[in-house]
């Protein structure tokens, strides 16, 4: 059985070591709750833990949406929920997180559908690519969190208006490495040293976690973050053959506790927490409960993305040591950010 919900305040035993993982505590088709006509949306739903999350939602009667970037994998996610599912109700819109313009036009799309919103799964996230994102962004950072950023903020309105509603970052526990945030290496090319970009952008994720339920104060709308484990599936060949080599956890049971965010009563009123692959309660370091820094990374992604209508800093000097204009202000001058700013905003 699925260990209840216990929060760090109300336990004074605490929980088990990161990454511990008791077996018996998992179950694969958990909960057998019905949440007939809830509209989810699941960013990466065509692979891995989305999948199962997106089967798990559609098992539940939800209306999910998977959002993907390849329309041959989506179709065949989509075969594959519904028929596991047995319910009809999947659908696929296309999503390219690395790109702002593509979360746009996806929130376009989903908006244009005129449905309500409960529960919005950012789970997609890429390990070890290299590269930067459409905007110039550090790729595995842009893709794992600004992206998610954007579709996030451009949801809030109608997360609001659709009653009850839940965010799930899928992070890792590895967002409680870093004790800083790099910010001259989110506009370069992806180092040498993936693994620090990575760790960075699910801190940024808990960061976002943080930060969001003072920006959702007296909404129904709760936020939380998961780290799903240590899951075969297929986000670098390494985990793709850890199944093999007898190590890790099944994408099913990987998804057990973004369903048990997604579907939980216990954790209605429950928002800001980080919960391990038990759904019990990961304490957070120091970096991620900071409520200035939060609220600084929240204002910088604004810029970032274009959805801050004043521009704070004028972005007119080039620094040729980092490569970017301003002090974060990637490629995009202040004409480029004002367009962008338009563009959403009229
Ligand atoms: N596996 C683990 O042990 C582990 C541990 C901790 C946290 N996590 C997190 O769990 C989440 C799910 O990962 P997974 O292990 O299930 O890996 P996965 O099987 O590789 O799934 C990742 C999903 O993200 C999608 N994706 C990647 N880049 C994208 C983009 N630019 N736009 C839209 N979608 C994109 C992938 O789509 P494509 O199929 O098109 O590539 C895929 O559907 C990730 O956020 C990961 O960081 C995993």
């Amino acid at each position: 059985m699925q260990r209840p919900y216990r929060s760090q305040e109300g336990s004074k035993e605490g929980r088990g070591r990161i990454g511990e993982e008791e077996e018996s505590f998992f179950i694969t088709n958990y909960p057998d709750m019905i949440l007939e006509d809830k509209v989810c949306i699941v960013t990466g739903g065509n692979s891995g833990v989305g999948l199962m999350t997106a089967v798990g939602l559609a098992k539940a009667r939800c209306h999910v949406f998977i959002a993907c970037r390849s329309l041959i994998k989506a179709e065949k996610a989509v075969d594959y929920i519904r028929q596991n599912s047995a319910n009809p109700n999947v659908e696929f819109l296309p999503l390219n997180l690395a790109s702002l313009n593509s979360v746009r036009q996806f929130v376009d799309l989903f908006l244009a559908r005129k449905l309500p919103l409960h529960i919005l799964v950012n789970n997609a996230g890429i390990f070890n690519h290299k590269g930067i994102t459409k905007e110039g962004f550090e790729l595995i950072w842009g893709t794992n969190y600004l992206g998610h950023f954007l579709l996030t903020y451009l949801l809030l309105e109608k997360l609001k208006i659709s009653g009850s509603s839940r965010i799930i970052m899928v992070a890792s526990d590895l967002a409680l490495k870093p004790k800083a945030i790099p910010w001259n290496l989110l506009v370069k090319k992806t180092p040498i040293n993936f693994l620090e970009l990575y760790s960075v952008s699910k801190l940024c994720l808990l960061l976002l976690t943080n930060e969001l339920p003072r920006q959702l104060e007296n909404t129904n709308v709760t936020v939380n973050a998961v780290h799903p484990g240590f899951v075969q599936s297929n986000i670098t060949i390494f985990y793709g053959l850890s199944k093999y080599l007898g190590l890790g956890i099944s994408p099913e049971k990987g998804a057990n506790s973004t369903l048990f965010c997604a579907q939980s009563d216990e954790l209605k009123d429950v928002t800001g927490k980080f919960l391990d692959s038990q759904s019990q309660e990961i304490p957070l370091p120091k970096i991620a409960t900071d409520i200035d820094f939060a609220k600084t990374l929240w204002e910088k992604s604004l810029l970032w993305t274009g959805c801050e209508k004043k521009i704070i800093n004028p972005i007119t000097n080039y620094d040729n040591f980092w490569g970017i204009y301003g002090l974060y202000s990637l490629k995009l001058d202040r004409t480029e950010l004002s367009h962008i700013s338009q563009t959403i905003f009229e």
